[in-house]
């Protein structure tokens, strides 16, 4: 080792040293001696550097803390030399402390040992603007702590442990500076744990490497088995569980002493997913890395970072509903021009195949041709031309913005289970879908369609027919994608939430936004905020949304007070809301949606999406077009949003003030449990009158029994007033408030 030397200067001196000789024989070789000479100041610069920084050094022992509001964050090593932090909320643990690291598949020795360098703190506090989202402004204040550790021992590698904490919660991210001993490795493991405090109350589902679409479980942590619901859940059509004690984030969580934690992971780009094991007994929580087709976690080229660790933490649940930590942790939108990204509502050729009404697939045999040789129509599909049409004029009637339509390319029949690469090309429809005549006319009733690309899970299919698919879709005027991954994935082996799948995702985003097309993924890792960086990625469904109300058991009654407390968390969703048809789908007794209809309404303000689908057929709006008018009213699109009452698994009630407009919207939603919500109105205007649209469960409203009784009523409001509303077991209710006209002046002011 160089004399007076700190050890971590050394490696990078050999480094330049190598590299410097380097130069030198080339530099020889082309007899250049200038660039000698400035290449040589560099380096000694750059050394002058290290020697200067590394007076910064703290003392072993001594925890380094940082700290914004009541959130309070501590780092050190322990005695082995591995890192711990912990974490306080005014004077309350949140997290105990805790090992971080990583395990390198060529290095066991990377987990301890480390020496802290220096650390470094700065504070950012900054504004900025979401092409679209629930408020139209986010403040970024946090105060970054960014620990600089190496090996003590040999290959003296580095690693740098990044904080950022903020009001709301903490977030961490491991960085791999480029090094002399660190270029490519494998992540074998990740060994960041979340050691709880006590046995708290925990919303989770297992932790599957393949569907996020499992009901909720409310427990205390040391309750969890995910096992049992691996078995039972046979409506899931692809999904494996390999740790009984693994669990999804995002996590909600609720302290036995009213504190409110959620952790999740922010800008999941380049890595594989994070789920969490359980221990038990002890309540401490460990990352559990989705592995690969070979065991593998994540493959890395340094300079180079995970993602970011989040652990959201309040004394109000709302807050937890209100944080923007995940989306600040993200990197700016990389679309530069986002202004043909537009929300929008839509309906849907789909609710229809959901409910066996009509099927995506044209014919019900393959193998059997008539006499020409052609398939043989079974009379049940579903994207007919004339099927097409009729949901044209209904959108275009209601001012509904855009149609998808599912079942319009050849595949269907052997769609899904039989893990073959290539059921779909994208771009051949079926004989009775004429795609030029649909084209014409939803351009000319102002319809924008949205294109469906099932791929059945073969990644690597669509990756293949990508360019061709969109240019179609471009071709023939659609604005949007529905992207399916339903089935076992090819590559072979992979699964949906590993590093490969994460890195196809992000690679559609990025060749949807080349074409101008905005982006709905069905079936993928669930998101974590890069929808600040990719703004055409709208939503996800990767939840389970309210088609297992069609087709299977369902979802319980409190499904939608849990879901923006884990599931929304890291971005939109793409739920399906809006269906009025409660009952009568199936013979299996207790087959029906878990809701009132009047609580179908209140999520389009509950469950926040810019692409929020009206996912009921057109007949069954039309017996109740009173309704309906919600629907056509409700915003997609916000300049703020207050919530305005939060219990996860109970009750959610939330305001939005539609962007560009002095329009709000409420929603109010309950669990099995019939409520009265009360709803100051305080976030209007002081000095104006509005006219609220009430739109509730009737009195003998109930979402078993009398699901679709609602009574719709119209009062004149201001800021003083407050709503009174009675949810139904299972119920809801929504309210849209819009400035009075003089002429409702006469309207009767609410009491
Ligand atoms: C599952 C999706 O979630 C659903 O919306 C779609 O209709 C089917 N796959 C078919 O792609
Ligand atoms: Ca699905």
């Amino acid at each position: 080792m160089t004399p007076g030397m700190p050890v971590y200067a050394t490696g990078f001196f050999k480094y330049y040293i190598k590299k410097l000789k380097y130069s030198l024989i080339m530099s020889r070789l082309v007899a250049k001696n200038q660039v000698i000479i400035l290449r040589m100041k560099k380096i000694f610069i750059f050394l002058l550097c290290l020697i200067i920084c590394s007076g910064t050094k703290a003392r072993d022992g001594e925890p380094i803390k940082a700290a914004m509001d009541k959130v309070q964050l501590a780092f050190n090593l322990d005695d082995s030399g591995s890192p711990v932090y912990s974490v306080n909320y005014g004077d309350k643990a949140v997290i105990k402390p805790s090992h971080m690291g990583i395990k390198l598949l060529d290095d066991s020795s990377f987990d301890k040992h480390f020496t802290i360098l220096k650390t470094e703190h700065k504070t950012v506090d900054e504004t900025w603007d979401p092409v679209w989202g629930e408020v139209s402004h986010i403040r970024n204040h946090y105060e970054q702590m960014t620990v600089h550790l190496q090996q003590q021992n040999l290959p003296h590698r580095l690693i740098d442990i990044v904080f950022r904490v903020f009001d709301d919660g903490v977030g961490f991210r491991y960085e791999f500076p480029m090094q002399p001993n660190l270029q490519y490795f494998v992540v074998s493991d990740e060994l960041t744990e979340f050691a709880l405090t006590g046995d708290n109350k925990t919303f989770w589902i297992p932790g599957d490497y393949d569907s996020n679409e499992y009901p909720y479980t409310t427990s205390p942590i040391s309750q969890v088995d995910a096992s049992v619901l691996y078995k039972s859940e046979a409506e899931i059509a692809v999904r494996f569980v390999p740790d009984k004690y693994g669990i999804q984030t995002p996590l909600m969580m609720k302290t036995a002493d009213g504190l409110y934690i959620n952790i999740h992971e922010a800008a999941l780009q380049n890595y594989t997913s994070m789920q969490l094991h359980v221990d038990t007994k002890t309540y401490k929580l460990t990352a559990n890395l989705v592995a690969d087709a070979v065991g593998n976690k994540a493959y890395m080229r340094t300079p180079c970072h995970t993602p970011w660790r989040t652990i959201i933490v309040s004394d109000k649940a709302g807050d937890i509903l209100a944080s923007k930590m995940i989306l600040n942790l993200n990197e700016p939108s990389k679309i530069s021009n986002t202004s043909w990204i537009k929300p929008m509502k839509f309906v849907g050729v789909w609710w229809e195949m959901q409910t066996g009404k009509s099927t995506w697939s044209y014919t019900d045999n393959l193998d059997v041709k008539d006499a020409n040789g052609k398939l043989i129509p079974s009379g049940k599909h579903g994207a007919t031309t004339a099927n097409v049409k009729r949901y044209i004029d209904f959108a275009a009637k209601n001012s509904i913005q855009g149609l998808l339509v599912e079942g319009w390319n050849a595949g269907w029949e052997e769609w899904f289970g039989h893990w073959t690469e290539k059921p779909f090309d994208f771009v051949t429809p079926y004989p009775d879908f004429d795609i030029k005549a649909i084209t014409s006319y939803a351009a000319f009733k102002g319809v924008k369609m949205i294109m469906h690309n099932e791929t059945s899970g073969g990644a690597t299919n669509y990756e293949r027919q990508m360019d061709t698919a969109f240019k179609f879709m471009k071709s023939y005027g659609y604005v949007a994608v529905k992207t399916g991954y339903v089935g076992k994935i090819i590559p072979r082996g992979e699964h949906h939430d590993d590093q490969w799948m994460i890195d196809h995702y992000v690679r559609v985003a990025q060749k949807a936004a080349q074409y101008g097309i905005m982006l709905d993924a069905h079936e993928p890792v669930r998101p974590t905020g890069l929808q600040r960086t990719y703004p055409n990625w709208m939503a996800c469904e990767a939840g389970r949304g309210n088609e297992y109300n069609a087709f299977g058991n369902g979802n319980n009654p409190d499904h939608e007070t849990i879901m923006p407390f884990t599931r929304f968390m890291g971005g939109p969703m793409d739920y399906t809301p809006g269906i009025f048809r409660i009952k009568g789908y199936s013979t299996v007794p207790g087959r029906q949606v878990h809701t009132t209809l009047a609580k179908q309404l209140a999520l389009y303000v509950v469950l926040y999406s810019p692409i929020q689908m009206a996912a009921d057929i057109p007949d069954n709006y039309e017996k109740h077009m009173d309704a309906f008018q919600f629907i056509k009213d409700v915003a997609v699109d916000w300049d703020d949003t207050k919530i305005v009452e939060a219990e996860p698994g109970e009750y959610i009630t939330t305001a939005r003030k539609e962007k560009g407009t002095a329009n709000w919207f409420v929603g109010a939603i309950t669990n099995q449990n019939a409520r009265n919500a009360t709803i100051p109105l305080d976030f209007l205007d002081k000095e104006k009158k509005y006219v609220a649209i009430i739109y509730a469960d009737a009195d003998d409203a109930d979402w078993q029994n009398n699901p679709e009784a609602y009574k719709i009523t119209k009062f004149l409001v201001n800021a003083d007033t407050k709503l009174n509303l009675k949810l139904a077991n299972g119920g809801g209710a929504a309210v849209s408030i819009s400035p009075a006209a003089s002429e409702e002046n006469g309207l009767q002011l609410y009491k």
